[in-house]
């Protein structure tokens, strides 16, 4: 059985989680206003991943006898400068959620919980990619600068994204 301490831990990072899945479908919406539509399915296929993120912690609190306790979602950001701002944001916003995993691995060492340490290792290695995935658009971004054609080639490839 969890302890209440990690129980409520892990209702906080399943808060994080739909926060962060508000943010990216706040930035979905940013890039349908700018015509970019690559941008906004990737921010939408962001928007899903962060759901299950969600979920799979609802699900693991259930089974390890806990609760879930629902936490409001703060309102996202909605205005932002250009793509590269927005991911910016979103880099900054992964390795925010990254030091709130690692917090919750720390608590499952200390409380010598070791389902919850195996069943975050999960999460360590998806923030990995999570922080990857960001970094490699702006460095693409960064080589881009202010062209108009360079800046279209990198909406048609986030435009591939799908779920996985
Ligand atoms: Fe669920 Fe993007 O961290």
């Amino acid at each position: 059985m969890l302890s209440k301490t990690l129980q409520d831990a892990i209702n906080s990072q399943i808060n994080l989680e739909l926060s962060s899945a508000y943010i990216y479908l706040s930035m979905a919406a940013h890039f349908e206003g700018e015509n970019l539509g690559g941008f906004a399915n990737w921010m939408q296929v962001q928007y899903h991943e962060e759901t299950e993120h969600a979920m799979k912690f609802f699900k693991y609190v259930y089974e390890r006898g806990g609760n879930v306790t629902l936490k409001a979602i703060p309102q996202p950001i909605a205005k932002f400068k250009s793509p590269l701002d927005v991911m910016n944001i979103v880099l900054e916003h992964e390795q925010k959620v990254t030091a709130s995993i690692n917090k919750l691995y720390e608590l499952a060492l200390k409380e010598k919980d070791y389902a919850t340490q195996s069943f975050l290792k999960w999460y360590i290695d998806e923030q990995v990619e999570e922080e990857k995935n960001a970094t490699d658009i702006i460095n693409m971004l960064e080589m881009t600068g202010d062209a108009k054609m360079g800046l279209m080639m990198i909406d048609r490839q986030l435009g591939k994204r799908k779920a996985d």
